[in-house]
């Protein structure tokens, strides 16, 4: 069972001032001490960063992903954190498994995806499936499995990790950018549920973060586009980021963190957009 975090004066919180066209020094500012966290797709990218972001929070992290190797990098890093990461091998197809999963977490990172850049008329249908299954059904599995205790506790943190497409659409990724959709839908829906137990729900919406993710699909989008591999980040990726950057893994770690904190709790059912401006246009 976790203790809850102290009702009462509101912890001190700081973000360090941000450079106008970099990446973030400082971080928020919080104890999870007796907090169970459920992160998935935890072995790289944006899980990894909110993996260990969690457990130096204090946080006893269940790091689940189907990725061994990841795993192992992972609970190496967090060795000397204040929390404690407890590797997961689970593919999230298995569906069932991926409900079980979530029993007993407090806090919910929905985060594991996968992204396949082709035009709609060649879009192979078993990839678009899967794409549904991992990055929306599963979410809702996971969910599932984590409210119960959640509302028997008064207290929880879903935290889905959306993107830009979540909000807008770009060609060529119709399975991704429906998953984004539907997630969307779906973290609203467990807002306005979960309000009354305590339980809040959002998305955090990135544009393009330099994760493996978006280096595997730079030649996809060369070739989607017809222009050389060169030329994606700036005339694809970064076209409609007023911010002309990627952002690190470990700026949306923090924003996943600040939806964990107590001044965060009147934010529920709503998306963060951290994304260069691009929802600007
Ligand atoms: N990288 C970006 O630019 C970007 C932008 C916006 C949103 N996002 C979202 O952030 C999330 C993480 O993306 P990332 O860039 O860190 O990707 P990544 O490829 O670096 O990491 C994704 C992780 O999910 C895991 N995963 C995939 N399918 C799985 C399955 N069936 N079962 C278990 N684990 C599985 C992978 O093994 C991997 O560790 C995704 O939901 C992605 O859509 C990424």
């Amino acid at each position: 069972m976790s203790a809850s975090i102290a009702p009462g004066p509101v912890p001190a919180q700081a973000v360090a001032p941000r450079p106008a066209t970099g990446p973030a020094a400082g971080s928020v500012t919080l104890d999870l001490s007796g907090r169970t966290a459920l992160v998935t797709g935890a072995a790289g990218g944006i899980g990894r960063a909110c993996a260990l972001r969690l457990a130096a929070a204090g946080a006893r992290v269940r790091a689940v992903d189907r990725a061994a190797e990841g795993l192992d990098t992972l609970t190496e890093a967090a060795r000397d954190l204040p929390g404690a990461v407890e590797p997961t091998l689970l593919d999230l197809t298995d569906l069932d498994a991926a409900e079980a999963s979530a029993a007993g977490a407090d806090i919910l990172v929905n985060n594991a995806g996968l992204q396949l850049v082709r035009p709609l008329q060649d879009f192979p249908p078993d990839v678009f499936h899967t794409v549904l299954t991992v990055m929306l059904e599963a979410p809702f599995r996971l969910i599932r499995g984590a409210l119960p205790e959640m509302y028997a506790r008064g207290w929880g943190r879903i935290v889905n990790i959306s993107s830009v497409h979540g909000l807008r659409a770009s060609p060529f990724k119709s399975a991704y950018v429906a998953a984004k959709h539907g997630l969307e839908g779906l973290s609203k829906t467990a807002a306005l549920e979960g309000a009354p137990h305590g339980v809040t729900s959002n998305c955090v919406n990135p544009g393009y973060v330099r994760t493996p993710l978006v280096e595997r699909q730079i030649a996809d989008q060369a070739a989607a586009h017809g222009i050389p591999a060169g030329q994606v980040l700036a005339d694809v990726l970064l076209r409609d980021s007023a911010l002309k950057r990627l952002i690190e893994p470990e700026e949306v770690a923090e924003a996943v963190l600040f939806l964990c904190t107590p001044q965060a709790s009147f934010v529920t059912g709503t998306s963060l957009a951290l994304d260069g401006g691009w929802t600007a246009h």
